[in-house]
């Protein structure tokens, strides 16, 4: 089995003080990527900084025989993201791999939530996202050449009580990931969401009984993988925790058409709602393109039949 290797390759990971990222940053380095592990430090809703996590992985890294730079740089500006890709560039001359996975929780039920608490979770891991990705993307258009990851998670993609705020970042992302697969296509560069389950300091509370199996390098390998240069996966999403890997996806089912341009009346609508939401024979778009194709196709095949 030939080995997956990144000799050459330099690589962002954001938020790697610590839990998943760690890892993710660990991994890379032994795989033979130079390695920027980002983190603000601090605590896990957001309040805080630090040089001691991003320093201690930097180590651990070195004392492992890879190389790596720390960045403390917060991911939630412009000026944050820019000076961590620079960060990169200063060190090693370019940007191959963006992870991001920097994270922070700020639950309250619906009703509770205060503006304060979505900002500071939209600041963080979707502009966040969008603030480190976009000065990288310049540069791996440039050199036809990126894999990003985005990191989103099951309670955005299915839902979860009380993280409104969340949940609404996190399938922002999905959003983010789709069209910037699209726009990285002709110039070598892939985008791929994950959605992990691990036992960090986010989750340690919640987990209950899977707690003991969720460790977070049993997601590891599948980040290798989709930001390796073998992977040429994009514009996917998938779920990894606990030793069980599985992909998401968003389907489009073949629905009911009544005919090209139909006025159509809400009772029509209700006496074919079971018929809308059947799944069977359902499309993965890859595209809005493939979304259009697939109405096109069904006002063709009710004009037939009419
Ligand atoms: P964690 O708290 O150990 O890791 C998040 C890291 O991001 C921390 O080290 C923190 O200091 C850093 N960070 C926070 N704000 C930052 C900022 N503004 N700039 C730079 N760094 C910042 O938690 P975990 O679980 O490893 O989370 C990693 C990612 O995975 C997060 O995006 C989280 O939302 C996501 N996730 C985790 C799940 C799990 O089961 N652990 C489930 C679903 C998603």
């Amino acid at each position: 089995m030939s080995e997956i290797r990144f000799d050459g390759r330099v690589a962002i990971v954001t938020g790697a003080g610590g839990g998943l990222g760690r890892t993710y940053a660990l991994d890379l380095a032994r795989r033979g990527a130079r390695v920027v592990v980002n983190d603000k430090g601090g605590a896990a809703d957001g309040t805080g900084a630090g040089p001691r996590m991003a320093d201690s992985v930097v180590k651990e890294i070195g004392q492992a025989g890879g190389i790596a730079v720390a960045s403390y740089d917060s991911v939630s500006t412009p000026q944050g993201g820019a000076a961590i890709v620079k960060t990169a560039v200063d060190a090693f001359g370019r940007v191959d791999v963006v992870i991001n996975n920097a994270g922070i929780l700020r639950d309250k039920t619906f009703a509770k939530l205060e503006p304060e608490n979505l900002d500071a979770v939209l600041d963080v891991h979707l502009k966040g996202a969008f603030f480190v990705s976009q000065p990288a993307f310049r540069l791996m258009k440039e050199q036809g050449y990126g894999r990003f990851l985005f990191t989103a998670s099951n309670a955005g993609i299915f839902g979860n009580f009380g993280q409104t705020n969340y949940g609404a970042a996190k399938m922002g992302l999905v959003g983010l990931s789709n069209v910037l697969a699209l726009e990285g296509a002709k110039h070598g560069i892939t985008s791929n969401v994950l959605a992990p389950m691990a036992r960090t300091r986010l989750t340690e509370s919640l987990l209950g009984a899977a707690a003991a199996t969720l460790e977070p390098e049993c997601v590891t390998p599948l980040v290798a993988y989709l930001v390796s240069e073998e992977c040429h996966l994009s514009h996917e999403i998938f779920s990894a925790g606990g030793g069980r890997f599985a992909r998401i996806f968003v389907g489009l089912t073949p629905g009911w058409t009544k005919a090209a341009g139909a006025k159509v009346d809400a009772e029509e609508v209700r006496d074919h709602i079971e018929q809308i939401r059947d799944p069977r024979g359902y499309i993965v778009p890859g595209s809005i393109a493939d979304e259009m194709k697939a109405a096109l196709e069904a006002f063709r095949g009710q004009q037939r039949a009419g």
